[in-house]
């Protein structure tokens, strides 16, 4: 069979990406253009900045991306891009590009979504066995799905308020860390204690999560020792937190390889970067003898990669997207 090359755009955040992947699973080209250190002066993603950052990088970034390939927009099979969730104004940056791009070169648009994206980080390199339990752990998502085939999803769990993502921030900017705060918390739990005893908060047999008590418990714990005029370790805050959001993970993951009895498991999103999450994630695998399958550092977090290699089984099923295609900033993925 010909080899198929996806032109593939991710700019659901605050990164600019563009990559040209072989087959689904082979990375022509990547690049990546973050604006984290224009958002880091505000202490998060400030939506109006995103958007009009990508709207003057994009193309520039597609340049880099095919002359690293030394390929033409051209020489590629079809377009795709993460339409959905995602910040509205950032995403209609890419969806309107991948628009312009699918009609002046006549080639097929395919609609991605972003946490799908995630998952198929995965198959980079590599492939994805099934059945498997796929946790999905980022800025903006914590779900565990069931995945019985390419596209077949089974939601089994997902936070009842915050992201895992999303705490690591919050809790981050409490104890006066930068945006964006998980691998700064990473950083400085390295240099901690787990001193303080945190509540386990959704400890029950569902497979749903929550972090936003957790996050409530760091702040309230770090404004009393404050009025009281205490001094705070932030690396055993940082420590402390650190283990009881991954223990969260791990209660909810053991519990579903105990009940499914599924032999495979599956990290995905930016969270999934944390050495430490995936030292006790391996942990939890091994007692249940399944195996682990986690991105490469580069594909953890947001990156146009893994949108071609989501894009490709939807090519072969000749799946594509019209121009009028929108983008929508929320969508489940089951
Ligand atoms: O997947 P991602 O790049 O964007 C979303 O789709 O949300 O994930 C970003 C999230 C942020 O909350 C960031 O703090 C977190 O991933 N993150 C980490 C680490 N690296 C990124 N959290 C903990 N430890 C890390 N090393
Ligand atoms: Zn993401």
């Amino acid at each position: 069979m010909k080899d198929i090359y996806i032109l593939s755009i991710e700019t659901s955040c605050d990164e600019t990406s563009i990559a040209i992947v072989k087959n689904g699973n082979e990375v022509v080209a990547l690049t990546i253009l973050t604006q984290m250190d224009t958002h880091a002066n505000f202490g998060g993603v400030v939506p109006e900045i995103a958007s009009r950052m990508h709207t003057e990088n994009i193309t520039m970034v597609l340049e880099e991306t095919l002359q690293k390939a030394k390929m033409k927009v051209s020489d590629c099979d079809a377009i795709a891009v993460t339409a959905t969730p995602g910040l509205l104004g950032s995403l209609l940056v890419g969806v309107e590009f991948a628009k312009v791009l699918s009609y002046v070169y006549n080639l097929p648009l395919i609609k991605v979504n972003h946490l799908i994206g995630h998952i198929y980080a995965n198959k980079i390199g590599d492939h994805l066995e099934f059945p498997n339990l796929s946790l999905i752990i980022s800025g903006g998502h914590t779900e565990l799905i069931k995945m019985t085939g390419d596209y077949e999803f089974e939601m089994l769990g997902e936070t009842q308020d915050d992201a895992i993502g999303e705490a690591f921030d919050k809790v981050a900017r409490v104890i006066g860390l930068k945006y964006p705060g998980g691998p700064n918390i990473e950083k400085l739990a390295k240099e901690g204690h787990n001193a303080y005893n945190l509540p386990k908060i959704a400890n029950d047999d569902t497979y749903n999560f929550s972090y936003s008590g957790l996050k409530s418990s760091v702040i309230n714990l770090v404004n009393k020792e404050k009025s009281k005029g205490n001094e705070i370790n932030t690396a055993d805050i940082a420590c402390s937190f650190q283990t009881a959001a991954v223990e969260e993970l791990t209660r909810k993951l053991e519990l579903a390889l105990k009940k499914t009895k599924i032999k495979n498991v599956i990290i995905a999103g930016g969270v999934s970067a944390n050495k430490y999450l995936r030292g006790q994630i391996e942990e939890v695998c091994e007692k249940y003898n399944a195996t682990l399958s986690l991105p490469e550092f580069i594909y953890c977090t947001d990156n146009a990669a893994m949108i071609g290699a989501a894009a490709y089984p939807l090519f072969l099923k000749g799946e594509f997207a019209d121009l009028d295609l929108n983008a929508t900033s929320t969508s489940r993925i089951c």
